[in-house]
C-alpha cells in the first residue's frame, strides 16, 4: 500500500540548496529522506573500487543491483558500500562528475528505480533529486523544483568546499556546474526537467529560510494535517 504513503519532491540542478532544504522538511515533518543522488555516486564509486568498465553495462547493473549499502538517513551523513566507509569518496567533485556520467546510462537507472521507491516508508517521504517528480515518484503530493543561475551555484558550491578545507578554483567549479547541467538536461532518459505539476522555485536571491518558509506554505496546503 505504498500509494498511500505520501511524499514531497525535492528536484533541480546542483548547488539550489536542495539536499539542505530536504534534511530540513524531513526533520521538522519526521519524515524519511532519500538522497537519490547519492545512490549514483555509490555506484560511481562502486565502478572505480571494482574496476568495472562502465560501458560494460551488464555488470554494472549486476552491481548496482547487488551492492550493500547504507545510509545514517541524514543528508551528508555516513555511507557504507559492502560494509566501507566512503562517504568521503561519495561528496567529492570527481564522483559527482562520474556519477553524472553513469546516471545517463537508462539500463542502470531502471535498476535503482525500486531501490529508491523502497525508501517510500510511512510517515512519509522526502525525495531528493533529478527526476524525483517526473519519473520516481510521479504520484507526489507535492513537487518542487529549485533553480538558481549557474553563477550563484557555482559560488555556493564554492564556500562549501572552502569551509571544508578544499581548495577549489571558482572558474573551474563554474565550467564543472555547467557541463554536468547540460548532461543531466540532455540526456535521453529521465533528463532533469521540472514535473509538469511541479512548482519552480528560483533560489538565485533567497536565503535558505527563505526558501524553506516558501516550501514550507506549500506543505500546508497540501499536507494540512501534518505539524508543518
Ligand atoms: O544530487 P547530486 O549532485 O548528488 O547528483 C550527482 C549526479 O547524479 C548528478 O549530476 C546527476 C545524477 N542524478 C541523477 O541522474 N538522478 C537523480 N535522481 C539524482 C542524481
Amino acid at each position: 500500500m505504498s500509494g498511500a504513503i505520501p511524499v514531497i519532491t525535492i528536484d533541480g540542478p546542483s548547488g539550489t540548496g536542495k539536499g539542505t532544504i530536504s534534511q530540513k522538511l524531513a526533520d521538522v515533518l519526521s519524515w524519511h529522506l532519500l538522497d537519490s543522488g547519492a545512490l549514483y555516486r555509490i555506484v560511481a564509486v562502486g565502478v572505480e573500487k571494482k574496476k568495472i568498465k562502465s560501458i560494460n553495462i551488464k555488470e554494472l547493473c549486476e552491481f548496482a543491483t547487488s551492492m550493500d549499502v547504507s545510509f545514517s538517513g541524514e543528508f551528508d551523513g555516513s555511507i557504507t558500500l559492502d560494509g566501507v566507509e566512503i562517504s568521503g569518496q561519495v561528496r567529492l567533485e570527481e564522483t559527482a562528475d562520474a556519477a553524472s556520467k553513469v546516471a545517463a546510462i537508462p539500463e542502470l537507472r531502471q535498476v535503482l528505480l525500486q531501490r529508491q521507491r523502497d525508501f517510500r516508508r510511512a510517515p512519509g517521504l522526502i525525495a531528493d533529486g533529478r527526476d524525483m517528480g517526473t519519473v520516481v515518484f510521479p504520484d507526489a503530493g507535492l513537487k518542487i523544483f529549485l533553480t538558481a543561475s549557474p553563477e550563484e551555484r557555482a559560488q555556493r558550491r564554492y564556500k562549501q568546499l572552502i569551509n571544508k578545507g578544499v581548495s577549489v578554483n571558482l572558474r573551474a567549479l563554474l565550467q564543472d556546474i555547467a557541463s554536468r547541467d547540460e548532461r543531466d538536461a540532455n540526456r535521453t532518459v529521465s533528463p532533469l526537467r521540472p514535473a509538469q505539476d511541479a512548482v519552480v522555485i528560483d533560489t538565485t536571491t533567497l536565503t535558505i529560510e527563505q526558501v524553506l518558509d516558501t516550501v514550507l506554505e506549500k506543505v500546508r496546503e497540501r499536507f494540512p494535517e501534518t505539524k508543518a
